[in-house]
């Protein structure tokens, strides 16, 4: 099959392209990381099984451009260094498309996240023409709430996911225009 095509983006301090396979060591250190993980979908049980992951994971990321969205590496764009993942997925159950992200720890804290989270709203509402973009974060989350409502979601309450017990977020195009997130 011919690889989807997976457009790069840059922001003011990072380079968000698409995975490939020598991002499989650094993607599957960022697996390996139990603080990392342990917060996403999986939690600290997956941390054993980084390295399949981070094949079977970055393959799926390269596949699932064919929606015309998907999962980035982010680079940090002063040095090259993969700094983690962040991105748009489609959600198995809904027709809702989610963004996501996780950074490697020693780029915590610098406002990467945001950066990168507020770049793949931007590219999902110009670029797809999404109508709704959405996040669940487990409640001890709390940066990661912290990063949503920075880029302009607001929380939907308290929903299940895959059978977790997690805070919904969301964003509609409309409000996204409106609140002068364009420039952001
Ligand atoms: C969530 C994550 C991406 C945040 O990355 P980051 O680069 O540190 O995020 P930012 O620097 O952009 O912003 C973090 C914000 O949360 C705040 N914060 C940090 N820890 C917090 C906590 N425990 N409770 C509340 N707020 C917190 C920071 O002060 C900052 O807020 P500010 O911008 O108002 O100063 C990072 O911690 C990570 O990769 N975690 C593991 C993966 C993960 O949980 N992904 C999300 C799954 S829903």
């Amino acid at each position: 099959m011919r690889e989807p095509r997976i457009p790069s983006i840059t922001t003011d301090r990072l380079t968000l392209r698409g995975f490939s396979a020598t991002d499989r060591d650094a993607y599957a250190a960022l697996r390996g990381d139990p603080d990392v993980v342990r917060y996403l979908p999986g939690g600290e049980a997956l941390v054993a099984f980084a390295e399949q992951i981070a094949d079977t994971r970055i393959a799926a990321f390269r596949e699932g451009w064919k929606r015309g969205f998907g999962v980035w590496a982010v680079e940090e764009a002063a040095t090259g260094t993969f700094v983690g993942q962040a991105g748009l997925a489609a959600m198995d159950r809904t027709a809702d498309v989610e963004v996501l992200y996780a950074l490697a720890r020693p780029y915590w804290g610098k406002g990467f996240a945001r950066e990168a989270a507020a770049a793949a709203l931007r590219f999902g509402f110009e670029r797809v023409g999404l109508d709704r973009i959405v996040a669940f974060v487990l409640p001890e989350n709390g940066a990661s709430a912290r990063v949503l409502e920075a880029v302009g979601l607001r929380s939907t309450g308290e929903t299940d996911y895959n059978g977790f017990k997690v805070q919904g977020f969301a964003i509609e195009a409309d409000e996204w225009r409106a609140n002068g997130w364009v420039r952001k």
